[in-house]
């Protein structure tokens, strides 16, 4: 990585904003030096642009530091913002193309996405969910999804979004762990022609989740699924015949919004919370300017809603902003790998927010696919979820922006839950792969192992100075590790857990994770869970995980596992343990290689080694070996390995 950054530099490839973008929504550079001045001055005049039913009595509360509250004693409901206050002036704007992969379609108004949100919020009333009970919500990408979160928000019921890619078995453990006492959930989803069966794994989440007492399922896919009497109500059967109109609860700027699960290091998935006030705050106003929205814009953030990324920019910041956005249900290639570029064509999406492994993959499949259709729609292009390679990052614009469109490299995190590090585009210069730098208000930093400020030109950790409206608040129910994971490590300073370069610009270079997190294709997968999950296999005795590099999803998982005596290492357990992996996690888990050992390189302590697994997996050269126990078992693994091919 570090070399590929010095090639980069010494090759100077950098692109000012077009003068396109000369009226930007930013577009005065002075704006970094007055956040910088009086930063909490400036985030309460985004705060401002907000509807609010009782203004607040103090912008940043910082006495239980970092337990950060914003905008205290602020009241508010988020869809307020999102909905209600366009109906005057922008009913009959669309909020939402959407378009399933079948093809079906369906477009929503603000008045026509206010009314729904509205039946939906009185039926979760009518089955006794109240303000401060968390509803879960396992869906696809259909509108009824947008709608629910929506939906829990208008009666102050903190959602808890779990993707529908992942297992019945991680449904219910956060299920479990947030205390949902209802789910919002489909039949199945489509997906690449397939049907997902989302009821299924409900089903068997909810067997061990006493909790729960109503699920609300939404008819999407026509599968067959088993309805329980009492507990299950069909959506189309509550939900239209509900009143139209729900009065707003109003929140505490301090209340809980949503809980949505994330990867730790230590295997248990965490909670991260966020709130309401200061979460809204600044979706919108990043949502705004880095994509420089305007009312004319179709605006295509292609993350799930399962993400924080569909989170704050499919719902939370396009909907505060009065913008138009479309959402689509399926893959990109299906029927063929040109959906999206067809999607683009027909809807003249102006602005595409995606992630690295998609362009790579885009990348792979080659440039015929996008130049069958007519991309001169799109006039912005950003990315998120990893670092994206500057050779993605040239293919990007050149192929799919036509060399015209300004490119927003966004770094942010669950945590941050909104960007903090990114391009302006009508004021920055970008530089392909740099997120280029914190933006107004931000205060980030490049650290070394004491917390010590790194010159300009040198490389450590990234730190976040000072607090920022969207932060998280906690970890759900376990305020220690909320400690433990972000400001013990540097006394003060939030930790996001990335290593970081800067240049001599100024610019930052985001490295990757530098703890056993995986970022495979944009999601954040601990090594810990991935063993786990190996271990709990009756054949395996012990599993090491590593992510090594990949060229199309970023980080692939290479496993490496001891099996139990007598137990024979074959290609058909290799299959069976990915599959465990998938039903245990989610297909996103699922090891790209698996290698079987009679041993893994440990410290005396008995430490597994990572670090010289990743050496293997990336074929180097061996880093220090001096404080392995069982020095011969690497050059073993190293043999196997090589004569191993990805499984995938
Ligand atoms: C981790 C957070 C934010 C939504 C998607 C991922 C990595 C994210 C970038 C970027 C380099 C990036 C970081 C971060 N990351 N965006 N533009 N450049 N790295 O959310 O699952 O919470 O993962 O994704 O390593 O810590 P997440």
């Amino acid at each position: 990585m570090a070399k590929t950054i010095e090639n980069l530099l010494s090759e100077e490839r950098r692109f000012p904003p077009p003068t396109a973008f000369a009226r930007a929504a930013i577009a005065q550079p002075g704006i970094f030096e007055r956040a910088d001045a009086d930063y909490l001055r400036f985030w309460e005049a985004e705060a401002e642009r907000l509807q609010w039913r009782e203004r607040w009595r103090q912008v940043l509360d910082d006495s239980k530091a970092p337990f950060y509250r914003w905008f205290t004693g602020g009241k508010l409901n988020v869809t307020e913002s999102c909905l209600d206050r366009h109906l005057a002036t922008a009913g009959d704007r669309v909020a939402y193309y959407w378009e399933g992969e079948p093809g079906d379609k369906r477009t929503l108004t603000y008045r026509e996405l206010h009314a729904e949100v509205c039946r939906l919020a009185n039926a979760l009333k009518s089955l006794g969910v109240r303000k401060g009970n968390t509803v879960a919500i396992y869906m696809g990408m259909v509108p009824e999804l947008p709608i629910a979160l929506l939906a829990c928000a208008r009666i102050g019921a903190p959602h808890s979004v779990v993707f529908g890619g992942f297992s019945a078995e991680s449904l219910g453990e956060r299920i479990r762990d947030a205390g949902a006492v209802a789910v919002i959930t489909a039949d199945g989803a489509w997906r690449r022609g397939r049907v997902v069966p989302l009821k299924e794994s409900v089903d068997e989440a909810l067997a061990n989740a006493p909790t729960v007492r109503h699920a609300i399922v939404l008819r999407r896919a026509g599968n067959e699924i088993r309805m329980r009497a009492g507990r299950d109500h069909w959506y189309h059967e509550i939900v239209p015949k509900a009143a139209a109109s729900c009065a707003p609860e109003p929140m505490d700027a301090e209340d809980l919004l949503f809980i949505l699960y994330t990867s730790g290091s230590a295997g248990k998935p965490k909670g991260i919370a966020h709130t309401t006030g200061g979460y809204l705050t600044q979706v919108a106003a990043t949502h705004r300017y880095v994509f420089d929205i305007k009312p004319e814009d179709r605006f295509w953030c292609t993350a799930d809603c399962g993400w924080v990324t569909g989170h704050s920019y499919v719902v939370y910041g396009p909907l505060a902003n009065g913008a138009t956005s479309l959402i689509y249900e399926g893959t990109p290639d299906f029927p063929d790998k040109d959906r999206w570029w067809k999607l683009i064509a027909d809807y003249r999406v102006t602005i595409l927010y995606t992630a690295p492994t998609a362009i790579r993959t885009f990348m792979k499949w080659g440039d015929d696919y996008p130049r069958r259709r007519d991309l001169s729609s799109l006039r912005l292009l950003g990315s998120v979820g990893e670092p994206i390679n500057p050779e993605a990052w040239m293919w990007y614009h050149a192929t799919i922006g036509g060399g015209r469109c300004p490119i927003v490299d966004t770094w942010w995190q669950t945590e941050t839950g909104a960007i903090l590090i990114s391009p302006l585009p009508g004021i920055t210069t970008a530089k392909p792969g740099s997120a280029t730098r914190p933006l107004p208000g931000i205060a980030a930093d490049v650290v070394d192992e004491h917390g010590r400020s790194v010159p300009l030109g040198g490389g450590g950790y990234l730190v976040i100075r000072r607090p920022w409206p969207a932060m998280l608040r906690t970890i759900h129910g376990a305020p220690e590790r909320y400690l433990d994971v972000y400001w013990r490590r540097f006394p003060g300073l939030y930790f996001p857990g990335d290593g970081c370069k800067r240049d001599l610009d100024g610019y930052y270079w985001l490295l990757g994770r530098v703890d056993d997190v995986m970022l495979v294709s944009g999601h954040n997968i601990s090594t810990t869970e991935v063993e786990s999950a190996l271990v709990a296999h009756p054949a395996v005795a012990e599993a090491a995980v590593v992510g090594r590099a990949d060229p199309i999803t970023g980080q692939a998982i290479a496993a490496f596992v001891v099996l139990k005596a007598a137990v024979a290492g074959d290609d058909a357990l290799i299959t069976a343990l990915r599959d465990h992996v998938a039903r245990k996690i989610g297909a996103v888990a699922k090891p790209a290689s698996i290698v079987f050992t009679e041993d893994l390189p440990k410290t005396r302590s008995g430490k597994i080694m990572r670090r010289l697994l990743r050496d293997i997996s990336e074929e180097r050269k061996l880093g220090d070996v001096t404080t392995l126990a069982n020095a011969d078992i690497v050059e073993t693994i190293r043999g196997r390995a090589a004569h191993s091919p990805p499984s995938e």
